[in-house]
């Protein structure tokens, strides 16, 4: 970040005004998630969901041992135990899947949840050098359905090439044709105009639709892509190239996980035993090699299960490579150098890593037709109110439904790619909104993009009209790689991407931003006044706009992962030293396993990949005679219990109450507490502040060291149904700090009303500014101009003499300014002021607005 020269107090404001808008907080939540209890029992789904099977019932053997439920997982356990004699025994580190998580508009807040690993890459002076530490953010699914629960849900199946060339690569049995038949097995196409197409078919498992809520703006994108030459067409079907408007993995309108799609319908079956919360320490191999069952922990307790005939890793590209490494099976000098015994030595194992790279702030400013007062694109001030609460819960439709990230995509070639093959080096992801639009919440968060650059692109044209094309780089040529931290399972992989390490990658990327920049051109975006935002990232502002250097100083900041690490246990003939072989009855089946990444997103691609593994499992155990392996799988495993038909009762549905708030609070720890609410024994509901929301997260990690939290005392509150009757229910607390910005020359503020009973003595550092304006006025543009003189009044409070003296980006972390703590004070007159704690260099200063 060494290029950010010029010191700014921008980033502190910026970051500043997000503290105060951490939206949704968990009070939206709690309401959203409440809401849902009361209207959507369909969303609920009590009676499908799967049952974790109780620790103390488990067989001590089982025919297979799955790793891992996500998008492989899930359907290998749907399509092994179609056999009754079989046992299946499916083992996931996380919980199951939570009720937001099927509201396509939560895609972002699921990033950073408590169902997301929260990987990061190693630092890097090549690439996400305008993120914070120069990591990478890569988000994985813990969680039953894996990375399919918190995944844009883009159904891409990738270029008919893509197989050939595995089969070409040595693996027959992979080419397109081959894998066809397993894209249609597991589809439920319900897009009307493709339900009797060849490249389609209907009854699988998987639903495929478009999102059932899409912004105006994407129709204007999409004219503007056939302007440039495109066709709109099928982008699964006969031909890759053009435009489309998204396929993706909804059912009515929501996420369609392969849990909800394969496990879900298997769950019943006796056979399939799925334990949440189990996370896999090892696998156990004997000395012939053979692998013959896992170790894994719940609950603290540890547990051996055998496996009598295959374990079968599907934990995913990042953590399959971790646990053959874990278990002795990989590069030998690396394993040996962190004390873990070789059994198999297979450098292959964490190495081919691929992703698909894409460049961030392509965002596009421009003029909203409308006059009416409604939105154009996705605006996240008004997608969140009672009116798109009500709309979703009652009426089922509405903005909660959409994916603003990618209403729309297209495949186009740069002047790289012959146009003739079909098979397009550049994908876009057209998005109806860009970061500007949800004021640093989600987009910012969840790519971990640092306070300054946000501040330097976004502070002055927050909410203004706009979207963002991503461009993504399909067929990369660089490849990263994965080793292991430590010896300990907990320990998250080192994960090196090594994006644009081959330099073919950044000149195709570069191309990619220029047919955005061309696309954006167009009369169908033209005629919206549309032009590329006006500010600039400071480290690539000396290079002449749009030149070669500017794009790639562009992709070299703003660098984001789409999503799609594979590669890393790649399958390929016994005589490719990269294959990974070598131990029986040990299978990996996931995103790893791919040679080279697919042209396209790659969730559809790994179901496709799990349902032909299952035929092919299927297959070698064909009339196996069971004396071949070792133990006895089934319920006669269990030595210490005598009676084999004690399985556990069945879950009384009757009784099932879901405890929405701390269902909701576990699942996002790191959300402000803006009303965290808890259920008490005598069903009153208190609410409580556990946290103070002072410092972003980002922060917080850095700064836990240094900043000392105050701690805050437990306050008792409203009953539940007085904040629902209430006027200012947590809902609009999302609108308001917002708009306490945007229409307030003066930041006098009030006291949240449930608060102001009897917590006169006491000081809540994590305080919702409330003005007593009408929460439905809608603001507008011409409302802005005042956050310039609230940025001055900032500027002029501060305690150093030179407002500009200090160094930003700090030399050592410790000469940062840090706000740490805000509160409103009463003042003489009644009124009420702000006061900002900031630390710096060893020194609290008080500022008052
Ligand atoms: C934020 C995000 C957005 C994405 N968007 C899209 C999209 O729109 N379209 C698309 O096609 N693809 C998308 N992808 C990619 C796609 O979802 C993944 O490629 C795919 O889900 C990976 O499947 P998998 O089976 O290889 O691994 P996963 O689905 O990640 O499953 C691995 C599972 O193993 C579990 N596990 C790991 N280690 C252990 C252990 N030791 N013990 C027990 N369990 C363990 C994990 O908790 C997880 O549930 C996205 C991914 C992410 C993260
Ligand atoms: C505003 O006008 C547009 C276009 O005519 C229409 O679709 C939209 O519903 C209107 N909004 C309101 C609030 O009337």
């Amino acid at each position: 970040m060494a290029s950010h020269g010029a010191p700014s107090l921008k980033p502190i404001y910026s970051n500043t005004r997000i503290m105060f808008s951490l939206l949704p907080g968990m009070g939206a939540l709690i309401i959203f998630r409440l809401a849902i209890h009361l209207y959507r029992p369909d969303i609920e789904d009590a009676e499908h969901r799967v049952r974790d099977y109780p620790f103390e019932h488990l067989y001590d053997c089982y025919d297979f041992i799955i790793v891992g439920a996500g998008s492989a997982g899930a359907v290998l356990a749907d399509r092994l135990t179609e056999n009754p004699e079989w046992n299946v025994l499916l083992l996931e580190a996380g919980q199951d899947e939570n009720v937001l998580s099927d509201i396509p508009v939560m895609f972002p807040v699921l990033q950073t949840s408590s169902i997301d690993w929260q990987f990061v890459t190693e630092p890097s002076d090549k690439y996400c050098l305008g993120m914070i530490d120069n990591r990478c953010k890569w988000p994985r699914g813990k969680v039953l359905g894996g990375s399919s629960a918190l995944n844009a849900m883009l159904y891409i199946r990738g270029n008919k090439r893509d197989y050939d060339n595995w089969a070409a690569m040595g693996n027959p049995g992979w080419s397109y044709k081959d894998v066809l038949p397993y894209f249609l097995k597991s589809e439920d196409m319900k897009i009307p105009e493709y339900q009797s197409d060849p490249y389609h078919s209907t009854g699988g498992r998987l639903t495929i639709e478009n999102f059932k809520y899409e912004q105006p703006i994407t129709t204007n994108i999409l004219e503007a892509g056939q302007e440039l030459g495109y066709n709109i067409l099928d982008v699964n079907g006969e031909y890759q190239t053009g435009f489309t408007r998204s396929h993706a993995t909804v059912r009515d309108g929501l996420r369609c996980s392969t849990a909800k799609a394969f496990l879900r319908p298997a769950a019943k079956r006796p056979n399939l035993h799925v334990s949440v919360h189990s996370l896999v320490e090892k696998i156990l191999i004997d000395e012939h090699k053979r692998a013959y069952g896992v170790k894994f922990v719940k609950h603290g307790i540890q547990k051996i299960v055998k496996a009598k005939r295959e374990v079968i890793l599907s934990s995913g590209a990042l953590q399959s490579p971790q646990l053959l490494m874990l278990s002795g099976i990989g590069d030998a000098e690396h394993l040996k150098e962190l004390g873990i015994f070789p059994i198999s030595n297979l450098p292959g194992v964490g190495q081919n890593l691929q992703d698909h790279v894409a460049m961030g702030g392509n965002s596009f400013l421009f003029d909203n037709p409308f006059t009416n007062g409604s939105d154009y694109c996705f605006n996240l001030m008004s997608v969140f109110t009672i009116t798109s609460l009500i709309d979703f819960s009652i009426h089922k439709k509405g903005p909660l439904y959409s994916m603003m990230e990618a209403e729309a995509m297209a495949f186009v070639n740069t002047k790289y790619q012959d146009p003739r093959e079909d098979y397009p080096d550049i994908q876009l992801h057209i998005a109806s909104t860009a970061d500007n639009m949800d004021g640093g919440i989600f987009g910012k968060r969840a790519n971990g993009l640092t306070d300054e650059i946000y501040a330097e692109l976004y502070e002055d044209v927050l909410f203004q009209s706009a979207f963002s094309i991503v461009p993504l780089l399909l067929q990369p040529k660089s490849r990263g790689y994965l080793k292991l931290r430590d010896s300990n399972p907990y320990s998250p992989p080192r994960i090196y991407a090594n994006y644009y390490s081959h330099p073919d990658d950044i000149k195709i990327m570069i191309e990619g931003a220029r047919i955005v920049a061309a696309l954006a051109e167009q009369p169908a975006l033209r005629k919206l006044n549309t032009r590329p935002n006006p500010n600039r990232i400071t480290g690539c502002a000396k290079h002449r706009l749009m030149s070669d250097e500017h794009l790639e100083c562009l992709a070299r900041h703003h660098t984001l992962t789409i999503y799609h690490p594979v590669g890393t246990c790649a399958m390929g003939p016994p005589d490719d030293p990269a294959a990974v072989y070598g131990v029986k009855n040990l299978r990996v089946v996931d995103g790893s396993i791919m040679p080279k990444i697919t042209n396209g997103n790659t969730n559809a691609p790994i179901i496709m990949i799990a349902e032909k593994a299952s035929d092919m499992i299927k297959e070698d155990w064909y009339d196996t005679k069971d004396e071949l392996t070792g133990c006895i799988s089934g319920p006669y495993s269990r030595q210490h219990e005598s009676k084999p038909d004690d399985e556990p009762s069945k879950v009384n549905l009757d009784n099932h109450r879901p405890d929405l708030f701390n269902e909701t609070s576990s699942l996002f720890p790191n959300l402000p507490v803006d009303t965290p609410l808890h259920h008490t024994k005598d069903s009153k509901t208190t609410i409580t502040t556990s946290r103070p929301p002072m410092i972003s997260r980002e922060y917080e990690a850095r700064y836990k060291e240094y900043v000392p939290m105050p701690d805050v005392p437990e306050k008792r509150q409203n009953d539940l149904s007085d904040i629902l009757r209430n006027d200012l229910t947590p809902l609009y607390q999302i609108v308001y700090p917002a708009k306490y910005f945007m229409d307030r020359n003066t930041p006098t503020l009030q006291s949240y009303p449930y608060w102001s009973a009897d917590s006169q003595s006491h000081r809540r550092p994590n305080q919702r500014f409330l003005s007593n304006t009408n929460p439905f006025k809608k603001y507008k543009p011409t409302d802005y101009p005042t956050r310039p003189s609230l940025s001055r009044q900032f500027k002029n409070a501060l305690p150093f003499k030179n407002p500009f003296a200090f160094k930003y980006p700090p030399k050592r972390p410790k000469e940062e300014p840090v706000v740490y703590e805000m509160n409103e004070v009463d003042s003489p007159g009644g009124q009420k002021n702000c006061k900002i704690w900031l630390y710096y260099d060893g020194v609290k200063y008080e500022v008052t607005l």
